[in-house]
């Protein structure tokens, strides 16, 4: 059976966190994407609310929702601003391995805090020379007894400056590649641990992205999360499961932008009539629409296959290639609708542009999505048609 109909708790999650996009996020996005500063009361009020722990279940006080559920919720939130989404959203990235991966005690000590009070969690993969390949990071982590010494920078961290503790990957040996890493969670008050200053960013300025600095930090061997060959698999395991909520950010932006693009041409008049009655703005209307929807299609179907527990790296990397594309065009082509005026700081078009840009560069680019989907594509053999 399929089915497309959203469930009476869905649609009061997604009443919730529509009208908190409308009082709490929209009224001082502008404010903070211009100052480029970060809304703490804003993050604040979305961790009371739950936002910040969707996935947690409700025995260590979170939410216990799935991971369609979240893209609800996430659509609604990134309506309103991709900027404070994404901070939000990263609590969620850092979270989710201990959830799936971290044993009672870590969970017991991790999630029950972070959940009872206000907190921040951060994510550590990239470093300044390691994007696209997390396999070559330079950060170490060498056994010393019952701790690791941790040292290294990392880079591009969402939240850095405010994370409560990161969830970190590092190598125990540069030369094993992607079987030397390993994962751990690291309180941001430990010893030896500076971040650097807010990096000045073309878009979704509201979050706070920093360069993390670990030098000789001491991180029990209690808080390892993922040993030698496994670090590595487990964080590819979890960003199939994210990838699908970053990719629904695109569509709460991309969405918002066809909003406003509708209103406007409706408003605006040219020879004579609203622009909206001239065929090539319509045209144009019609394929924001029906590429927002098949964006969502494609988020809901992989955040389906995470919530039943299959395996879903292609569907995910498809939806997150998708939707960061649609974003991009038609932001874009919604600057286009608004003309001149869509290329001032006066109406919030051009902050939509900016904002959609880095969905195709983090969370895995544009290019390494579609290197995934084809990937797998080469290694499917089954559904042929014709024998070669
Ligand atoms: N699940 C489980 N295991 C997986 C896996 C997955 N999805 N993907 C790969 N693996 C396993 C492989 O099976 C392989 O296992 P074996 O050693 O047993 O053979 C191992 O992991 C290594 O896999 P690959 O050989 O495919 O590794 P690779 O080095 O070629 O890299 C890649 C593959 C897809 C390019 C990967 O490096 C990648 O996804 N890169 C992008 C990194 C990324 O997304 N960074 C985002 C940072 S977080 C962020 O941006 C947050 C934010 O601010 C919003």
């Amino acid at each position: 059976m399929i089915g497309f109909d959203l469930t009476q708790e869905q649609r009061v999650l997604q009443e919730r966190a529509r009208k908190f996009s409308k009082e709490v996020i929209l009224p001082v996005a502008a404010k903070h994407d211009r100052e480029g500063t970060f809304p703490l009361d804003v993050m604040e009020k979305a961790h009371q609310e739950g936002f910040f722990t969707p996935l947690v279940p409700k025995k260590y006080g979170g939410q216990g929702l799935g991971v369609v559920d979240n893209c609800i919720i996430s659509e609604e939130l990134s309506a309103g601003c991709m900027g404070m989404y994404v901070s939000i959203f990263v609590s969620t990235l850092a979270l989710y391995p201990i959830i799936k991966f971290g044993t009672e005690e870590q969970r017991e000590r991790f999630l029950r805090p972070f959940c009872s009070k206000f907190s921040i969690a951060s994510y550590c993969l990239s470093e300044v020379t390691v994007g696209s390949d997390p396999a070559s990071m330079r950060t170490t982590a060498i056994l010393d007894g019952d701790h690791y010494l941790l040292n290294g920078t990392k880079m591009w961290i969402t939240n850095g400056g405010y994370a409560d503790f990161y969830l970190v990957f590092a190598t125990t040996n540069p030369e094993k590649k992607h079987k030397g890493i390993i994962s751990f969670i690291v309180p941001s008050n430990s010893e030896g641990i500076r971040h650097g200053e807010p990096i000045d960013k073309m878009g979704q300025r509201a979050s706070n992205t920093t360069t993390v600095i670990f030098k000789n930090v001491r991180v029990p061997r209690e808080n390892l999360l993922a040993g030698e060959g496994e670090g590595f698999k487990k964080a590819m395991a979890a960003l199939d499961i994210t990838r699908p909520m970053i990719a629904v950010g695109s569509v709460g932006i991309a969405r918002t932008a066809l909003e406003l693009a509708t209103q406007y041409a409706k408003k605006r008049i040219q020879f004579g009539v609203p622009i909206a009655q001239h065929q090539a703005v319509q045209f144009m209307l019609a394929d924001m629409a029906k590429d927002i929807e098949a964006a969502r299609l494609l988020v809901w179907k992989a955040a389906w296959l995470a919530d039943r527990g299959i395996r879903n790296s292609k569907e995910a990397a498809m939806a997150k290639a998708f939707a960061a594309d649609v974003a991009m065009q038609v932001t874009s082509n919604a600057v286009q609708i608004y003309g001149g005026m869509g290329y001032t700081k006066w109406h919030p078009v051009e902050k939509l542009m900016r904002d959609a840009k880095v969905i195709q560069i983090y969370e895995g680019t544009a290019q390494i999505m579609r290197l995934v989907i084809a990937r797998q594509l080469l290694q499917e053999t089954e559904r042929t048609l014709f024998k070669m």
